[in-house]
Order: structure tokens, then sequence, then C-alpha cells
């Protein structure tokens, strides 16, 4: 559906370029090229067009563009071997001075020539006269009435960064070949030349090591609290396809293995590899694992080594990935055999800042980087490996902010950026969380990731620039339940990453970014299938479904980059013909508002439906003061329980206690917050009650990431089934001054990798008018003495 609308758009879009001058001398390149220089006139791809290889080292960039253009034009595009007619000519020369992965592409109206001193450069070249073409040039099918022009121009091209790299997680979800595969299509086409595979996890094992079969067998297999089971595993003949798949779009795999925390699955296969040989399930919530690799034991180097022998036969990457992140060393600091080790390397006696057990973990470091050495292979690590001072030769992620990149840069190290405090964590909220998916938190609107600069002011005093190799967009999966939703937060975000990536420093135009990617690569992602994220229409401090009104209701819609909203007040679809929206709307009577964001090439987000509803204030309850105390009755009921109907069904003992305010309802509860959190762990269900006392007469957003909510009897907000985070239920209501009866209801289960017990926010209020929401404070909470 989305697709016939977006051809019918595009149509107008690329008539109405033709009629204006200045539309029509734009080119919609991303990442944007070094040089343009825009010719007279077009080149037109037709049944005569083919692509003439210079040589055999042209033929298969020859044959890949070949079968796209056929695919999508439904043209023969045979590839030849001499000029002639109308082609594309590709040329490899590596006399001709293009710089490495560099292109010159020269369009004019009758010939098309793409030259570079390399295959990649070759392959880019490529993929920039496809973007010159309209974008149902990405068609997996024949698309009929779209003329093939190319504009005329003479294109000098090359990267900035060597490293342009995007992250996926397939451990927390696992992801299809076929989905990876087209994920590695859409990086193909933005440039990105690096795909960083993590493949082992607390939550999963997904590679097959033939050696060790229970880690697929055990490992790749989560039973998840909710009852869903999280289960795949990718073979090494499908590893080698992935791999093969990505070359062919000149892109590297590089394989993670975390090393040596973040491998409980690995743990529940083999216990032997953990300190104290815990017999323990693959981990069912997301977080950081206490139970981590145990050096002390020989074992784990025999392990490790065996795996890597496997891999550098399915990964012929140079760069291996070795993890090293969030590895807790509690564990290490009560293990005697672990102790014994950091005695016997005398890691015990260096004062450097550092504790032994860090030291330990460098030394392991160190030892798989020797061993990775003796495959002609290089490591790179999270940054949490400098905090032992690793050999210079280890090249560093940058992750939680910018700092671990400088100081590894400033330690010699090689540095690749993916900073999650710039946005480089393309898992973060990229919109209102009051609408968007569930998610792990932060924000990172594009125009954020567009504009950072990887390297900081401070390498460039110190001459340590050369030491950035590059970027990478981090897709984390936790919160990414399907493939969709993966989608969803990885892009346009990607593409950003990518321009950063490649585009010449200085040369960053976020409004034309924008105007590319709304009126051209919105359209390619949508021909990839692509479930993009386009701005939704959000209202400012927190977007509510729900907006209740005593006599007026003004209701403000904004987009997080500029974009054209249109809605309808009659319950109909809107599309962009209907009515558009200008200015705050103001309603008087009770109204259904539909409102979507309509892009200029057509595409539209999904539609929000806001209800307006006309209301007057709850009166208080009927109850005298006399007989209240401060703080909320809570019933605590013990056992695990999926939502409420279990739970009132439940023979448990009841037991009583108050607690002082709404956020002591899950924090107080045994076991409920644990960090290892299973079904074993003792788990309550609570249910609080009492009075909330409204200050002033009002209207009031009300949030909670709870089980549910009730005011004066009713249930208002329900999470049931939900992940306890991120809430999307917020309502308004009115409320006289006084109290009014409230019902939290905690239930301290497992849903989507989140326990209960970490539930975000128990209940917040925002008073209409003011721009936050706010704890409700205890001493606004009552219950019956
Ligand atoms: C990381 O996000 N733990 C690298
Ligand atoms: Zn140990």
């Amino acid at each position: 559906m989305q697709k016939s609308f977006l051809f019918l758009s595009m149509a107008v879009l690329i008539l109405a370029g033709c009629s204006q001058k200045s539309a029509s001398l734009k080119v919609n390149i991303i990442p944007a090229p070094v040089s343009i220089t825009v010719g007279c006139g077009q080149f037109t791809v037709d049944e005569s067009f083919s692509i003439v290889a210079s040589s055999d080292e042209c033929r298969q960039t020859a044959e890949f563009f070949a079968s796209r253009i056929r695919t999508s034009t439904g043209f023969p595009v045979p590839v030849t071997d001499a000029v002639s007619g109308k082609c594309a000519e590709l040329i490899i020369d590596p006399e001709s001075g293009i710089r490495e992965e560099g292109y010159r592409l020269s369009v004019t109206r009758s010939s098309v020539r793409v030259e570079a001193s390399d295959a990649d450069g070759l392959f880019y070249g490529m993929e920039t006269f496809m973007q010159l073409l309209p974008p149902q040039i990405e068609s997996s099918e024949p698309v009929s009435c779209v003329k093939w022009k190319a504009r005329a121009v003479v294109i000098d091209d090359y990267p900035r960064f060597s490293y342009r790299g995007c992250h996926v997680d397939p451990c927390r979800h696992f992801r299809t070949v076929g989905w990876i595969k087209k994920q590695i299509d859409v990086f193909a086409l933005y440039k990105l030349n690096t795909m960083h595979f993590h493949l082992t996890e607390d939550q999963a094992w997904r590679m097959e090591i033939k050696k060790y079969p229970k880690l697929t067998e055990l490992g790749s297999v989560r039973i998840c609290g909710d009852g869903t089971v999280n289960e795949g595993f990718y073979t090494q003949d499908e590893l080698k396809d992935i791999v093969a798949y990505a070359a062919q779009r000149h892109i590297t795999v590089i394989p993670e293995l975390e090393i040596p925390g973040h491998e409980l699955a690995a743990i529940h296969a083999y216990p032997e590899l953990s300190c104290r040989s815990v017999d323990v399930p693959v981990r069912q919530i997301w977080g950081v694992e206490d139970i981590v690799m145990c050096p002390g034991k020989g074992l784990m180097f025999d392990f490790l080594k065996d795996v890597i022998d496997e891999m550098v036969t399915i990964f012929p990457s140079e760069i291996y990935h070795i993890g090293g992140d969030e590895c807790p060393k509690a564990e290490w600091e009560r293990c005697p055999k672990c102790q014994k080790l950091i005695r016997d390397l005398g890691l015990d006696r260096i004062d450097d800042g550092y504790t032994p057990e860090q030291h330990l973990q460098t030394w392991i470091v160190e030892y798989f980087e020797k061993y990775l050495a003796q495959y002609g292979k290089r490591i790179i690590g999270w940054e949490e490996i400098l905090e032992g001072n690793p050999t210079r030769s280890a090249m560093v992620m940058s992750w939680r902010g910018t700092e671990g990149g400088i100081e590894a840069s400033m330690k010699g190290h090689d540095v690749v950026m993916t900073p999650s405090s710039e946005g480089y964590y393309l898992d973060y909220f990229q919109g209102d969380r009051h609408i968007a998916p569930t998610g792990i938190g932060g924000y990172a609107p594009l125009e954020k990731v567009y504009g950072y600069e990887p390297v900081a002011d401070t390498l460039r005093q110190i001459g340590r620039e050369q030491s950035i190799k590059g970027v990478q967009g981090n897709c984390w999966s936790e919160y990414f339940y399907t493939g969709e939703l993966a989608e969803y937060r990885m892009y346009p975000r990607l593409l950003a990453v990518a321009e950063v990536g490649w585009s010449p420093e200085g040369s960053k135009d976020y409004s034309e970014f924008t105007r590319k990617l709304d009126t051209d690569a919105s359209v390619r992602l949508a021909e990839h299938d692509i479930n993009f994220y386009i701005p939704m229409p959000e209202q400012p401090y927190g977007s509510c479904d729900n907006v209740a009104f005593i006599d007026k209701a003004v209701v403000t819609f904004t987009t997080t980059r500029p974009e054209q909203m249109f809605y309808t007040v009659d319950g109909s679809e809107p599309d962009a013909a209907s009515m558009r929206y200008t200015e705050p709307l103001e309603f008087t009577e009770s109204t259904v508002v539909k409102i979507r964001t309509v892009l200029p090439c057509g595409l539209m987000s999904a539609t929000r439906t806001v209800n307006v509803v006309k209301t007057t204030f709850a009166p208080p309850a009927d109850i005298s003061r006399d007989g209240l105390a401060k703080g909320l009755n809570v019933t605590m009921i013990p056992g695990y329980y999926m939502n409420i109907d279990e739970m009132v069904r439940s023979k448990a003992t009841y037991s009583e206690l108050v607690i002082p305010d709404a956020d002591a309802i899950s924090t107080l509860l045994p076991g409920s917050n644990a960090n290892n959190v299973n079904v074993n762990t003792p788990q309550y269900a609570a249910v609080a009650r009492g009075y909330v006392d409204v200050p002033e007469d009002g209207i009031y957003y009300i949030h909670s990431d709870l089980e549910q909510v009730s005011i004066d009897g009713k249930p208002i907000i329900s999470n049931a089934g939900e992940v306890k985070r991120y809430s999307h239920k917020d309502v308004s209501l009115a409320l006289s001054a006084g109290l009014h009866e409230i019902e939290l209801t905690y239930i301290g289960n497992i849903f989507g990798g989140v326990t209960a017990g970490k539930t975000k926010d128990k209940l917040k209020v925002r008073p209409e008018g003011r721009t936050e929401f706010l704890n409700v404070p205890g001493e606004l909470l009552y219950h019956t003495k």
C-alpha cells in the first residue's frame, strides 16, 4: 500500500522537477560527494543500455549493477567488453590517481563513465549513478512508467573515513539470514563498508561452532519470562553465505566474540567456563550479567582458541572484535583460581590506579590479540579494554561517549567512534517516547546523529586526527522485538552515519540532507521494504492520545524535523488531500483527530488518533480526612503472575504494609529488583490503595509504567502484556481539588526481557500548562487508617 501511494506521488515530483530550474539542478546523492559539477541535459537508460566491463576486474561490478537495473527497468542490460551505443563504461585504473574507494563519474547526454583505482571505488561510482536515476530503480520488480533519466554530472568522490560501519546484534533478538541480507543491500546503497556482527551474548549464542555443539543446541535458545522463546543461530554455511553476500557489496563482516563478559549463553551450555561452574539459564533479562568466564581455569583459553580456530575459516576480515565491555569483576575477586592467576602473573603488584582484576582483563585481551595475530588478525575492543593499558596495536571502539576515543587515540590506538552520547546508539529514541515503540531510552534525533563531528578538537591540536578511522551506528536489539522495529530505529539515522563517515569535513548541510532524504532516499528505503521512521505528529511535553478539556482544547502538534502534517476530524484516514495542519487546533466539542505526517515524496507516517474529550471536573471522594494517614496501603501477593486475573485468582497469602510514595511500590519488594532475576527469584505482585490529594481543579496528564492505575475506581492506564517502561498509555483527566481514590497495581513479572522490578515510572503527573512530568509527592498520598 505504501508503495502504490509512493509511486503516484513520485511521478508528480519528477514532472514538477523538469519545469523548475532550481529544483532540476539538485541531485539527491547520500552521502554527499566531494564535488559535483552539474552539466547540461540528461542521460536516459533505455532498452539499448548496456554496461561495459573494461577488464575482468570490472566484470563483477558490471554484472551486479546490470542485474539490479534489469530488475527494475525490465531492460536487457547486457554486460559487454567494448563501448558501443548507450552504455556505462566501467574502468579500473590503479594509475588514475583516484583515492582509495574513490571514483570519478561522468554522465553526459550520451555516455556514462565510471573510473576508479580499485574495485571498491568502481562499486561506489555505480551506486552513485543509481542515485542519479529515479529512486524506483531500487524496485524489486519492473516499473513501467518511469523515465530512467540521470542528470549530466561530473562527480569526483572519495570517503573521509576508511571505516563506515553498522553494528548488528542478532543475539537479543534473532534475525534471519534474509533480514541480514536486506540490511546489507541498504548499507551498500549508502557506501557503508563494514558490518559489525555481534554474535555472542548473555542472551544467546548465535554462531555454530562444530567442536562445541551445545553452544547452539542450548545457548541459542532463550526462554523468556513471558513464556515466549527466542531461538535461532547461523550455521557456518549460512555465515559464509552472509560474508560472501556482503563482500559482493564491498562490505566486510567483522565478527564479535565477547571476551570475557557477556557470555552467559556459553556458560549455560558449558557451566565449567565460569568461576563457580554454575548451572544457569540463558539470561532472560537485559542488562549487565555478573557471571563471566573464568580466566583462572585454563579451560576458558582452550575454549576461546577453539572457537577462534573455527571463526577464521568463516570470517576473512582482518579485524576481529573481542568485546571486552561491561565485564563485572566480582566473580574474579572471589575466585581462588582467578586470584592465583593474578598473583602468578604479578598483576597484584602493578601500582597504576587500575585493579588487579582490570589488569587480568587486559592480560586476557593481549593473550587473544597475540593468538589472533598468528592468523594475521588485528583486534578491536570496546573502550573498556583501555582499563589496563593494552598494547597500541589494539583498535578501540568508543561507545560510552567521546572521551574513551580521545583517551585511546592519545595512547596511540586507532579508534572507531560509536558514541552513545552523540546519538550513535541507534536503539535510542528518535521521537517522543510517549508514542514511540518502547525502547532502551536516550534521545538521538536525526539532526544530532548528523551533527556529530568524529574528530575531537583535542586530537586535532596534537595531530592525532588520523587515528580516528571512522564511525559506526550501533543497533543493539534488546528492544528490537521484530525486524520491522529494528528498521524503524536504524533508519534513517544510519544514512546520517553514512554521510558523516563519507562526506568531506565541513561539508555538512542538514537541510540539504533532509531534502534528499524526504524526496529520494525515503523512496529508495521503501523500495527495499524498510520500515523506516517517519516523524510522527507529536504534542509538546509528552504526546497523549486522550486529551480532556472543560471549555476549550488547544491541541498543538510538531514533528522532529519540519514536515507537513495533515488531519481529519470526521474519522477518515488523513492523507495529503486532507486539511493541512498549520497552527494549533482549537475544539469546543469532543472530537476525534486523526493526524499523520506526509513527506514530500508522498510517504506517510502512521496515523495518530487523538481523542479530544469535553468533560467536567471529576468530584472528590466523599471521605473525611480524619480517618486517613500518610502513604499508601499495599497488599502484597507472593507469586509469579502474568496479569491481574492470575493475581486475583491466586490463593497466595496476602500481607499488608504502608509505603510512603508510589515509587516504593516495586523497589521495596524483595527480589523484584535483582539483576539476575529469573522465575526462581521470589516474585510478588502488589496493589497500593489510597487517596491522592489533588491540589486544585485542573487537567492532569498521567503517565505510569505500572501494570495498572485506577483513579476514582476506574482503570485509566493499563500496561497489561507490555514492557514496563516508556508506556504509551498516557491519559489526561479533569479532576476537582480534593481527595481522589487511587489504586496502583504492580506485578513482578518479566515482559520483553525487562523485569517489572525495574518499572521505570510508577506514577508521574503533569498539570496542564506545565512542561514536566513529576512524581506525585508522598505528602499528597493517604490511606485509610
Ligand atoms: C556496549 O554497549 N556495552 C558496548
Ligand atoms: Zn575464576
